[in-house]
């Protein structure tokens, strides 16, 4: 949630700042920033394209800040737009994160004399770094001995008007990637925006900051002690980051799914032993080989996803799983049992929530297991061990490419353990042999996309769905309706088809259409008779059905096809029509769905 850019070097800021922060708005737009060296602060209400208005072409300074911002505290507005200043106005902070005890250190400070122009936890932070710079004359100390009495997380630059080259930046909690090239330096909440200008690449650890000119950088511990850290090569492809033709980042990354799904098994099929290779799991063997209890946390689809390992998990490996909302699992007191295994699913790595159950099941000794796919993120590197999904950066606010990527992960996953754990040489390479054609079958259902399109405008005059699915489609009911929810604002429940005769059918009428995930599998006969009862009560079904499956056109009103394949794996297949249908739904009421409102990627606040 909220995006930070830094820029030291010798060419113009101004644009390289805006740029940046263009390809940060998936982690916040409501307003945006930026402090120029020489030139001053601009900001504006909504998408960076409104700061961009209000920046003179003139504007010459080669250094400064700039922030994309998801409100936390205080509503949008452009009082509210980072970047903040101190009391005496000589020092700008932008910021990623959460000062929790901003209250107390505000009113400490009021009392002190300070005056507050916005209502944000940041300026108090700026406040308070100012304060302590004045005191001590160096930025780096002030930094330090501001932080020390901060409580939250933070991601943040700083700049003063007195040293115009230099940048300052600070981890707790909040993401800050390096950019390290000839003479010039680059500050950023992730590393999308700077791969245009390098690819070498360092992440700060928590707790650590950094001094930045345009001749340098050096990274410190809090303690002030020099860390001899050096850049990696991140070696990314530059069109990850553009839309390639695509009118929209969401619907580029729905399209890129076969390629992920064939990144994501490179290297890691294993069809003669019926199995898959995971390096980050090969030295953990003896420790899985006791796992008698897994618990999954996630967040929003992360736990959707959840919903499908958990089967994956219990069929292959025989270990009973329980699923959980990271929001609920951390707040909770746990028993640890015998030998449990916490595997936490986020496509970001940053998620507070997951990120927290992590460290409360390693404060109780449980062993974490992270399906990530932002490598070296906090997830990443908090877990005792993980599968990285190897889907590239995802764009798109909503969830597309990415969490097919962990169905994937989860499966490579589960498959590993199973191996360990009886399943049988033939069981396993079935499903190898599978992964191995799901990218071609998933290459068909895009090919098709047409008609997807088309029924989405069937349905565009319809306010309510449900979305219902079984067994290994249940969590694909969820996620069906959720990307409807958060890219189309349309009202769409998830549901467990035999749930339905508990409540929800009392819904159903002509105006309250039913998305059905019935693949021809063993739940299919279930579904059948749901469909009837739907139908029976006057509701529009559309289908999710498998291609061949001729009866279903005499019993739905509506049918999307999609190729046969293995139980365990026709959630990967089953969501890709519904994210094309919320993405065309979305795109046809007018809406940007790389942008869905008030939402941010990734949620790294409470
Ligand atoms: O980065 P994470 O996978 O931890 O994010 C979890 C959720 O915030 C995320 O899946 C969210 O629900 C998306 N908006 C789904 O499209």
């Amino acid at each position: 949630m909220c995006g930070i850019i830094a820029y030291t070097g010798f060419r113009r800021a101004a644009p390289i700042l805006l740029d940046g922060l263009r390809m940060l708005e998936y982690r916040g737009y409501d307003s945006s920033g930026v402090y120029i060296a020489g030139d001053g602060v601009y900001r504006a209400l909504g998408p960076v394209d409104n700061l961009v208005q209000k920046i003179p072409v003139d504007v010459q300074g080669t250094a400064g800040i700039g922030h994309t911002r998801w409100a936390t505290h205080g509503q949008p507005s452009e009082q509210n737009a980072h970047p903040h200043h101190d009391q005496q106005g000589g020092l700008w902070v932008v910021h990623n994160g959460i000062i929790e005890n901003y209250a107390e250190l505000r009113a400490e400070l009021v009392a002190e004399g300070h005056t507050f122009i916005s209502e944000t936890d940041t300026e108090v932070l700026a406040h308070l770094i100012g304060m302590r710079y004045e005191e001590t004359g160096d930025l780096a100390t002030g930094l330090v001995r501001a932080l020390e009495r901060v409580r939250g997380t933070y991601g943040i630059a700083v700049m003063a008007d007195d040293l115009p080259d230099t940048i300052l930046t600070a981890r707790m909690g909040s993401p800050i990637a390096i950019g390290v090239k000839d003479g010039e330096y680059f500050v950023a909440s992730d590393a999308a925006p700077l791969i245009r200008h390098t690819q070498q690449i360092l992440y700060l650890e928590e707790g650590e900051y950094a001094v930045i000119t345009s001749e340098g950088y050096d990274v410190f511990s809090f303690t002030h002690e020099r860390q001899h850290r050096s850049p990696e090569l991140l070696d990314l492809p530059l069109d990850v980051v553009e839309k390639g033709g695509h009118p929209h980042f969401m619907l580029k990354e729905i399209m890129e799914v076969p390629d992920v799904l064939e990144n994501s098994a490179r290297g890691r099929l294993l069809l003669k032993e019926g199995s898959a290779k995971l390096g980050g799991l090969e030295d953990q063997v003896p420790f899985l080989r006791t796992v008698d209890r897994v618990v999954i946390v996630g967040c929003g689809s992360a736990y959707y996803a959840g919903l499908v390992g958990k089967l994956l998990i219990e069929d292959l490996a025989g270990i009973p799983v329980t699923v959980e909302l990271g929001s609920e699992y951390r707040h909770r007191p746990h028993r640890v049992v015998g030998t449990t295994a916490l595997v936490v699913v986020s496509q970001s790595g940053e998620t507070a929530d997951s990120l927290a159950c992590v460290r409360e099941a390693k404060r109780m000794g449980v062993k974490t297991i992270g399906i990530v796919n932002v490598v070296g993120s906090s997830i990443a590197r908090e877990t005792d061990m993980g599968v990285y999904n190897h889907a590239g950066p995802e764009l798109g606010v909503a969830s597309t490419k990415a969490y097919v990527s962990q169905l994937e992960a989860l499966m490579l996953f589960a498959l590993f353990l199973g191996r360990l754990r009886g399943l049988s040489v033939a069981q396993g390479a079935g499903l190898v042999c599978e992964l191995m054609r799901l990218p071609e079958k998933v290459r068909d259902i895009l090919a098709h996309r047409d008609k997807i399109q088309h029924i989405a405008e069937e349905y565009l005059g319809y306010d309510d769905f449900l979305f219902i699915g079984r067994s290994y489609n249940f969590g694909t009911a969820y996620e069906g309706a959720l990307k409807l929810k958060e890219v189309a604002y349309v009202h769409a429940e998830g549901y467990g088809a035999g749930e339905m005769k508990h409540g929800p059918i009392a819904m159903i009428d002509e105006i309250f259409p039913t998305v059905a995930i019935m693949p021809s599998d063993s739940m299919y006969e279930k579904m059948r008779s749901n469909v009837e009862e739907i139908r029976a009560r006057k509701g529009r079904v559309l289908a999710i059905a498998t291609e061949g499956n001729t009866e279903i056109l005499a019993l739905a009103d509506d049918v999307l096809y999609i190729p046969d394949t293995k139980e365990a794996l026709t959630p990967i297949l089953a969501t890709i029509p519904l994210q094309l249908f919320a993405y065309y739904t979305g795109v046809l009421r007018g809406f940007n769905v790389d942008r869905p409102r008030n939402l941010a990627k990734s949620v790294t606040v409470e």
